[in-house]
């Protein structure tokens, strides 16, 4: 089983959920009034997104990148390569990107500065997890589920090796597994 490769549980699904419902509610007060566009980074993001989705009480609309680091793990370069774009322009149009983590930095850095390039009316990030410690670019994230120490963290989303996704929490990965 999954659980098995699982040092212990860092949040339980229903901390996750109280939690994404919380900042649902925050971004539906927030937006009162406008059609915000939800732009998800693929892949970590679709299960948060699709859940904080779901508690977004305004009208929205949905976008996704892929985009990839270079030298992922040592991420020296802090060059971002965009896999697939957004299929709308989104000049004039009120963006909130969805991240499962907010690591280094260096991915949303770059991307923030890429789609700020398009004229957005606005621009804010929503990360379901900052981990601080590890930032080596600046980043300014509006809405943060929760601020996480530097632990290999799995689930809801994230991935290690491409396993794990489909958690319903997030667990912090025996070294064994990946070491
Ligand atoms: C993760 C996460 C962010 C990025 C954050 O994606 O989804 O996009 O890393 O790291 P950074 O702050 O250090 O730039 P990953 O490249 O693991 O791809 P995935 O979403 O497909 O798992």
């Amino acid at each position: 089983m999954m659980k098995d490769d699982l040092d212990r549980i860092l949040l339980t699904e229903e901390e996750i959920q109280n939690r994404v419902r919380e900042m649902g509610r925050e971004i539906s007060r927030d937006y009162a009034g406008k059609n915000p566009l939800f732009v998800g980074v693929l892949k970590g993001c679709f299960v948060f997104m699709a859940d904080l989705m779901r508690s977004v009480e305004v009208p929205a609309s949905v976008d996704f990148m892929v985009v990839s680091s270079y030298g992922k793990g040592v991420k020296t370069s802090g060059a971002v390569a965009i896999i697939k774009d957004l299929s709308q322009d989104i000049e004039g149009r009120d963006v909130v990107i969805v991240e499962d983590i907010l690591d280094t930095g260096v991915t949303l850095s770059y991307l923030t500065r890429y789609l700020q390039n398009r004229r957005p009316a606005s621009l804010t990030i929503a990360t379901l997890l900052d981990k601080p410690e590890r930032r080596r670019a600046d980043v300014d994230a509006r809405y943060v589920g929760f601020t996480v120490p530097d632990y290999f963290v799995v689930g809801y989303g994230l991935d290690y090796a491409e396993k794990y996704r489909n958690l319903p929490y997030i667990g912090i990965l025996k070294p064994s597994v990946y070491s």
